[in-house]
């Protein structure tokens, strides 16, 4: 039995007049340790998969299976981390981990928390940040926060959901070996969603492909057999990262011509011509025009491709 199941997952957003179907038909198996990585198209529903794997979203349809459960909500099983750190300003580092330790673990003394907390504050590498707050941080700096708030929950899952997609490459960089660095030795189980293949491919076990949207659907698991942990400077030129990146890439591009088919739509433009106001000018202009009044604009029918 699989750790962490999808099977048969639907989802869209809005009424049935303005209805967008986001993803169709999503079977996913993550076994216990496996780290896996989605690979899609900004707006293919990335987030919208993410948030019902964490509990978050309901699917129209379909079931989700967490250790063998039809799952009702959120909780600390399944931690969460966004691309937009979500970090209490007004709180410091040590006590943004703090938040989450004393709400998960209230049975344990306040120097079990303290020894904790300081535990996975050292984990990301912050312990001489550990009193400063948000607003004195970089970008890294603060989802490595983000990060260690959510692995001091200890979730059985660790769900990513573009987490370094906001920071600039060498901080993206090291933030990627350290999440490397924890899975490996935490033994962690990791969802990660990310919009970089070569990002999946260093980090993960197998990576799949989701194709674009609407009705975005996950391609076929591909192994990632490299041997872990695995070098950035080396992999590139290895035989078996190209394949795989070909592979991945190569499945998103196809998946995508096929699903380009043209759709008219009608598409009734802005009133945003300007008011003819020659009227006003009759008295220089002798002219007997009428105004145009937006009531009397013309709609034009715009054929759009999608
Ligand atoms: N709450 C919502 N209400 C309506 N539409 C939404 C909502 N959330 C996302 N969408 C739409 O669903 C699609 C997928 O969004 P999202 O899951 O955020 O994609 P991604 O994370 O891959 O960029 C987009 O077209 C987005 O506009
Ligand atoms: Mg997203």
């Amino acid at each position: 039995m699989a750790f962490l199941q999808l099977q048969g997952v639907s989802m869209g957003y809005g009424p049935a007049s303005r209805r967008t179907e986001v993803l169709a038909d999503i079977d996913l198996e993550i076994e216990e340790g496996e780290f896996v990585a989605i690979v899609g198209y900004s707006g293919s529903g990335k987030t919208t998969l993410m948030s019902i794997l964490a509990g978050l979203l309901r699917p129209e349809s379909g079931k989700v299976l967490f250790d063998g459960q039809d799952t009702p909500g959120p909780g600390p099983d399944r931690g969460l981390v966004f691309q937009n750190y979500s970090l209490l300003p007004w709180l410091t580092v040590y006590e943004n981990v703090a938040l989450a330790v004393d709400q998960v673990f209230p049975k344990l003394s306040d120097a079990e928390r303290r020894q904790h907390t300081d535990r996975f504050v050292a984990m990301v590498n912050l312990t001489p940040a550990r009193d400063k707050r948000p607003h004195e941080l970089s970008g890294g700096m603060r989802q490595r926060v983000s990060v260690a708030r959510t692995l001091s929950m200890q979730p059985k899952v660790l769900l990513l959901d573009e987490p370094l997609g906001a920071l600039d490459a060498l901080t993206r960089a090291t933030l990627q070996d350290e999440i490397s660095r924890i899975r490996l030795a935490e033994k962690q189980t990791v969802v990660l969603i990310t919009n970089d293949p070569d990002e999946a491919i260093l980090l993960a076990d197998r990576v799949i492909p989701l194709t674009a949207g609407p009705r975005a659907t996950l391609g076929p698991s591909i192994p990632v057999i490299l041997p872990q942990p695995r070098d950035r400077r080396t992999l590139h030129q290895s035989y078996d990262f190209k394949q795989i990146r070909q592979e991945v890439i190569g499945y998103l591009l196809k998946a995508t011509s096929r699903h380009r088919t043209t759709l008219s739509r009608s598409l009734v433009l802005p009133d945003v011509e300007p008011e003819d106001i020659t009227h006003h000018s009759q008295r220089f202009f002798g002219s007997g025009r009428r105004a145009r009044r937006p009531s009397e604009l013309k709609t034009e029918t715009v054929e759009v491709e999608l």
